[in-house]
């Protein structure tokens, strides 16, 4: 006569009891190919200067910018994000389109450097060359003389894509978070015929407290805060108009940023991305990556699992690729494995 199975019936901690029965049925591999380390270059440094805020990130040298991207590479990143910190700053950011300018610079530097063995990236925004910190073009509107200017900004930007595009950049990271952005400098690309630079949309982008050490690494001036351009962290629903609206001005990549605290926003605009086919990447940043980096310090959480379970977190709510200034690091420990 057979028995009934003893209570419980279901007994799911049967796959987690070795190592390999684990390995075998995780459902999320967070991969060094996805990751992509963001990048600083200063113009003059001859040797790179340490960010206090971002332990173990520093602003590069030309030269060891170049240097940096050969380690990366070799550890296995999937691409780089380059930001550049020029040394002088005016009102309409004219250092972006400069073809001097140290991010066309930095572009060309890594292109040369690395070529096509990687990804190479940049940010396509005013705020590190305006000497008011903001990420577009100002005007005077009732007497306030710092509000940004959508659509002058608009084509401030389509120069600066086309002169990361010149530079050799495969991918235009837009961060501005200006209206349109995408549609117009997807245009001007098509009309000088670089139709194979690709757009890496910022297309939900919160007004957040955790971009604070970023700041400190492009030594921003900013002065007030990004609230009418970058979204309300008390809302999720735009990230999916936001993400409408990219998707149809040809957004090829579109991101959630920051990520740790909008994994909701990264699992919404996921899913409906999946149904357009299109990559979605997720931006761990500064704020994410010191808040970790103070506790490591202290000896509250333990650096490898922390940031593997970070980027294991991130892919698992619907990130394919992953922003991380841990990028070299977190490529190390995939291919070998954590400790725990
Ligand atoms: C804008 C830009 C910012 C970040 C990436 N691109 C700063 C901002 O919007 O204030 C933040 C990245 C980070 O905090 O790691 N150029």
């Amino acid at each position: 006569m057979a028995t009934a199975a003893p209570f419980p019936a279901g007994r799911p901690r049967r796959l987690r009891t070795t190592p390999a029965l684990r390995a075998l049925v995780a459902q999320t591999r967070p991969a060094a190919a996805d990751l992509v380390l963001p990048l600083f270059v200063r113009e003059g440094l001859l040797e790179p200067a340490p960010i206090a805020s971002m332990p173990g990130v520093v602003q590069h040298s030309r030269d060891s910018l170049r240097k940096a991207a050969v380690e990366a590479v070799q550890a296995g990143v999937g691409g780089l994000m380059l930001f550049g910190v020029p040394s002088t700053r005016d009102a309409t950011g004219s250092g972006a389109t400069d073809d001097d300018g140290i991010l066309n610079v930095a572009i060309r530097d890594v292109v040369a450097e690395v070529g096509d063995d990687t990804v190479v990236m940049s940010d396509l925004c005013l705020d590190e060359f305006t000497d008011h910190g903001h990420c577009g073009v100002l005007k005077n509107v009732n007497g306030v003389d710092s509000v940004v200017d959508n659509d002058a900004t608009l084509v401030r930007y389509a120069e600066m894509g086309l002169a990361q595009a010149a530079a050799g950049a495969h991918v235009l990271g837009l961060s501005g978070m200006m209206d349109g952005q995408v549609g117009v400098v997807r245009a001007a690309l098509d009309a000088d015929r670089l139709m194979d630079t690709a757009i890496l949309a910022y297309t939900a982008k919160y007004a957040s407290a955790f971009f604070g050490p970023f700041r400190e690494a492009v030594e921003s001036t900013l002065q007030g805060d990004r609230r009418s351009y970058q979204q309300d962290p008390a809302n999720a629903d735009e990230a999916l108009r936001e993400l409408a609206l990219d998707l149809a001005e040809g957004a090829d990549i579109v991101m959630v940023k920051p990520a740790l605290p909008y994994l909701d926003v990264l699992r919404r605009v996921a899913d409906e991305a999946a149904r357009h086919g299109v990559p979605v990447a997720a931006y761990q940043v500064s704020g994410e990556y010191a808040m970790a980096e103070a506790a490591f310090e202290r000896g509250w959480l333990d650096r490898e699992r922390t940031i593997v379970e970070t980027l294991t977190s991130v892919r698992r709510a619907g990130a394919g690729v992953v922003l991380t200034y841990w990028a070299v690091e977190a490529a190390r420990l995939l291919e070998h494995g954590t400790r725990a």
